[in-house]
């Protein structure tokens, strides 16, 4: 039977764990990283890992810390610098391409699951048509937990067409959807299963898991607007949304001196 081109290689799981060792004792000695309930990942079998993208490192923070051989969806952009394509590849990562339908994405994803190999990233995306000129429905999942006292959240962007609204709608869990213009408008909407929330043009915007249980919601949007991560990446929010006394509070983001 012919192999999947997804299967990787003896020595590129050999490779794969050597460097995965090597990085766990840097994050362990450098960035004091503690891995906690590791012992609650399945030993064998395919699972999704959906962890919270704040920087273009975290990924392999994650790889640090789990002891199987992960999949990785990383962003096409990374194939444009070709040795940097080259070795994501080998390390067993597949491009997507964030802006549009990537069925080719999601198949290798899913043979990566049949391969009973982890997959870091839950993205589900449907384009009611292959035209940019229509629209498209994404259903996203943040699962549940902290790092440090800060919930866990999205990666936050804007629309690349600022003129551009977004339709959400809260089907499981409970958490906020936070936005904010570029002049600074902050806005907060709590979110309880039910809830639909319109997004304006011209404002970012970040989902906050605070509850129990994995948040599901239902993201509707026109395919040309794009999505602009980068001004999030550099700025963050107005506000941080963290967990005192076991109830979610809203802090000023100490990387924006002036928010209050
Ligand atoms: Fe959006």
């Amino acid at each position: 039977m012919k192999p999947s081109p997804m299967a990787m290689r003896p020595w590129q799981r050999a490779v794969y764990r050597a460097l995965r060792a090597l990085f766990e004792v840097l994050c362990r000695i450098v960035w004091r990283m503690e891995v906690d309930g590791r012992d609650r990942l399945p030993a064998t079998g395919p699972y999704v890992i959906a962890p919270v993208h704040r920087s273009n490192v975290d990924f392999a923070v994650v790889g640090a810390a789990v002891p199987r051989v992960v999949r990785f969806m990383a962003k096409d952009a990374v194939w444009k610098v070709r040795i940097a394509g080259w070795f994501v590849e080998q390390m067993g990562s597949f491009p997507v391409n964030r802006d549009q339908a990537d069925r080719a994405a999601l198949r290798r994803c899913e043979e990566s699951l049949a391969q009973g190999d982890p997959v870091v990233y839950d993205i589900r995306y449907h384009p009611f048509q292959t035209s940019t000129s229509d629209m498209a429905l994404g259903v996203s999942t943040i699962y549940p937990g902290k790092v440090g006292d800060e919930y866990h959240m999205t990666k936050g962007h804007f629309h690349v067409r600022m003129d551009q609204p977004e339709i959400y709608f809260c089907v499981r869990g409970t958490g906020f959807l936070l936005m904010e213009s570029k002049e600074g408008d902050f806005q907060v909407a709590e979110w309880r299963p039910g809830t639909i929330t319109h997004i304006p043009p011209q404002y970012a915007h970040r989902v906050v898991n605070t509850g129990p249980e994995p948040l599901i919601w239902v993201a509707s949007y026109h395919l040309a607007a794009g999505h602009d991560y980068e001004p999030i990446i550099a700025r963050g929010f107005a506000k941080i949304v963290v967990e005192k006394d076991g109830q979610p509070v809203f802090l000023p983001n100490p990387r924006r001196p002036n928010s209050s």
